[in-house]
């Protein structure tokens, strides 16, 4: 029977790029992203290779969530979440951060990612699986500017440190994946140049012990991980 994977964020970045890889492994997958076209257009280069359901929402909508708890079938061997809010750009000091994008941020990154855990761990459970939460070097760094978002990812790695304890017969992981190029590093820093960021497709390469779940449950950067690209 082949596996089930659900990845939020999934049109584009590294989410898309996760998807890409599983698809060909054969992975069933639920994806979802808020805007339909982008969804749809990534969709598109999938369903060729694996059964795929995009569902485009926002997962800090409790609808939402449910419809993508429901897609699953009730079988989930791995449980991406990647999906991310960066809050302003430019990044405010914390001296002038708005508190209201804060809790956005917040709702995105954190409590979204709770609500995800809360639905789909019977899920998760049933197949022995894992999962995923995609953080940050931005959680365990003091970058200015970086001081909601990195707070969001810093809360999130606590909830997966948590969980592992909590829940010994699966496999939860806090991945920091390195600086990729992509429409979010693009927000949050318009200057840096792309040839010193990693592919987002590099950088799923490198979640594989992850993706496969084969290392202990715990927090990894992508960098100390395997760089052998595995068919
Ligand atoms: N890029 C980096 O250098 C870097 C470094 C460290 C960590 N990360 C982390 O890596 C992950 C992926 O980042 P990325 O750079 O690949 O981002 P990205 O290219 O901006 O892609 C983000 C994806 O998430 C979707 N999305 C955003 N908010 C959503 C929401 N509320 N509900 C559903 N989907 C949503 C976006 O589509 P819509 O906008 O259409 O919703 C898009 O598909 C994030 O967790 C990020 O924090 C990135």
């Amino acid at each position: 029977m082949s596996q089930t994977a659900l990845i939020t964020g999934a049109s584009q970045g590294l989410g898309y790029a996760i998807a890409d890889r599983l698809a060909g492994h054969g992975t069933r997958l639920v994806l979802d992203a808020r805007t339909p076209a982008d969804l749809d257009a990534a969709t598109t280069t999938l369903l060729d290779r694996t059964d795929t359901v995009a569902i485009a929402g926002d997962i800090t909508d409790p609808g939402h969530r449910a419809e993508l708890a429901a897609a699953t079938e009730g079988k989930l061997d791995l449980l991406v979440l990647n999906a991310s809010a960066l809050g302003e750009t430019p990044l405010p000091t914390l001296a002038t951060a708005d508190l209201g994008i804060f809790r956005g941020v917040l709702e995105t990154n954190t409590v979204a990612s709770l609500a995800l855990i809360q639905i789909l761990l019977p899920h998760v459970r049933a197949a022995a699986g894992t999962i995923v939460l995609i953080s940050s070097d931005a959680a365990v760094t003091g970058y200015p500017g970086w001081g909601l978002y990195g707070a969001s990812k810093a809360a999130a790695d606590q909830l997966a440190r948590v969980l592992a304890e909590e829940e010994p017969a699966i496999r939860v992981y806090a991945v920091d994946p390195g600086d990729m190029s992509t429409a979010m590093h693009a927000a949050a820093d318009p200057d840096a140049d792309p040839a010193d960021l990693l592919d987002p497709a590099t950088a799923a390469a490198r979640l594989d012990p992850l993706l496969r779940g084969e290392l202990p449950s715990g927090r990894y950067a992508a960098s100390e991980l395997s760089t052998v690209v595995s068919s």
